[in-house]
């Protein structure tokens, strides 16, 4: 039997999602057409050809001006922005319940609401061990105004939330004081899904909770209707490709009303003057979207959740799973000549409450690390892109290589010249930990072919002893790997 045949044999469901092969034809035929494998869709989605065109067409048939006056040409890009507004409350079900402010990308509305919340002392900011740093970022603000910070730990090696250890903290919330809990519906990191019952549980215990739906929105329904998280973050390109430079804030109107912000801006007041230095900041979403929206782009977001809803959202996260579930069982099966494993994956080895975001370490024939740097330029040489470094989510990193504080204290004692290649460099000289990995990540364009030609490039590293961390380095002036002696 060929490879195909047994995927379609342990993954009868792939054959369910065949029209996916017809659009990739249709709408990513770029991919083919030079030969490409896309491996980042956790970085970023693909657009379709078809969403740039109904774009540009609306763009060349209609005159566009920045929008809330009352100009033709203003008051059609109100329209167009407010339609999207809608189209983005209803693709969530969030309708009636929920305000969406529109933002640069998921780390604007992180900041929205980081700069906003009333943190006071008494209050708590518990985030999990495995968050973006655009939401470790939230622990700056928290800390300035008395707030205490806590990390709820993974679990090793699963890397998923420890529920007893994040029960014992949300059980800790002194009645009368704002709290916050953050955490990925889905891990960049290890592409976990964190269980969306702890939104309820959380709240149940006095918590407002964030949900950092960046990742999980490009190949899962969000119904907020069922879920009611206080605060939502997304990036539009992560869902579909175009346009870049959108991201949206889905906040419940009950705690939109309790965020305070720290500084108004042009767009966001009724009323500002110059004199007694006061203002009255507008109710509502405009009161949090400073300055010119990205106007222009903003009904690509209507377009793309049209494209994402024709497409099927269902189909797209079982392809994913099928290839994902061949993928993890391969890797975990390479084996160098000497039967040792070629590769380590940090996370879940199977599908189950999981996406299709794997990340791993390759190692040689004696167990040394190769450079994942290095890695990714032969990937590279070889039309695969994929992604390497620490994913800006050192929490889950961390958790995944155990590193301890004494690891953590030894890159710090760097100084301002610590990188994560550096750091790297050091944990090698403590024992060969690694602070880094490389990543593929699946989506809407996949196809089985994606994946088996990353399969050939890691069976490609059997028994190779070359690309180990001892015979190269990384020139941080050139961002080159080099080798030893050259
Ligand atoms: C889980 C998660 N949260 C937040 C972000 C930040 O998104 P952006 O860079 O678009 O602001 C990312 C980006 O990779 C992410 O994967």
């Amino acid at each position: 039997m060929h490879d195909i045949e047994h995927f379609l044999a342990a993954y009868p469901d792939y054959a369910h999602t065949a029209a996916l092969d017809e659009l990739r034809r249709r709408e990513y035929g770029r991919l083919d057409a030079a030969g490409h494998v896309y491996l980042d869709y956790t970085g970023g989605g693909l657009h379709a050809a078809s969403q740039v065109r109904e774009h540009a067409e609306l763009l060349n048939q209609e005159v566009f001006g920045n929008p809330h006056s009352a100009s033709p040409s203003s008051i059609a890009m109100t329209r167009r922005v407010e339609s999207a507004r809608a189209a983005v409350l209803d693709y969530f079900d969030a309708a009636g319940e929920y305000t969406a402010v529109f933002t640069p990308n998921a780390t604007g509305a992180l900041k929205l609401v980081a700069e906003a919340f009333p943190f006071e002392p008494g209050s708590r900011l518990l985030l999990t061990a495995d968050n973006h740093n655009s939401v470790n970022g939230i622990r700056e603000f928290a800390l300035a105004k008395g707030a205490s910070l806590d990390y709820a730990p993974l679990t090793r090696p699963d890397l998923r939330i420890d529920a007893a250890a994040m029960a014992t903290e949300l059980a800790q919330a002194e009645r009368g004081c704002s709290h916050l809990l953050a955490f990925p519906a889905q891990s960049n990191f290890s592409g976990v899904k964190h269980p969306l019952a702890l939104v309820d549980q959380a709240q149940a215990a006095g918590w407002q909770v964030l949900l950092d739906a960046a990742a999980f929105v490009p190949t899962n329904r969000l119904d907020l209707s069922a879920v009611r998280p206080d605060f939502v973050v997304l990036s539009f390109y992560k869902m579909f490709g175009h346009p870049t430079g959108v991201g949206c804030l889905l906040v419940r109107k009950a705690a939109l009303a309790r965020l305070r912000r720290p500084w108004f801006a042009g767009g966001t007041v009724n009323f500002a003057t110059t004199q007694g230095a006061m203002h009255v900041l507008s109710k509502g979403e405009a009161g949090f979207e400073d300055g010119t929206l990205n106007y222009l782009s903003i009904p690509a977001v209507e377009i793309g959740l049209r494209h994402l809803q024709r497409v099927g959202l269902e189909r797209i996260q079982s392809r994913v799973r099928c290839l994902t579930g061949w993928l993890l069982s391969a890797l975990v099966a390479l084996r160098h000549g000497n039967g040792r494993p070629m590769v380590r994956l940090y996370g879940p080895t199977t599908t189950v409450e999981r996406g299709g975001t794997v990340t791993m370490n390759f190692y040689d024939p004696e167990g040394h690390l190769l450079d994942y740097r290095r890695l990714e330029e032969l990937a590279g040489e070889r039309g695969i892109s994929l992604r390497t470094g620490c994913f800006c989510n050192p929490g889950a990193g961390e958790a995944a290589e155990a590193l301890s504080e004494d690891d953590l204290k030894a890159g710090l004692a760097l100084g301002e010249d610590v990188s994560l290649a550096r750091f790297v460099g050091v944990l090698q000289q403590r024992g060969g930990k690694s602070a880094g990995a490389l990543r593929v990540s699946l989506g809407l364009a996949s196809n089985f072919a994606d994946v088996q030609r990353f399969l050939a490039f890691a069976a490609g590293l059997r028994d190779e002893t070359s690309l180990t961390l001892g015979a190269v380095s990384f020139d941080i002036e050139s961002c080159r790997v080099v080798r030893d002696g050259s």
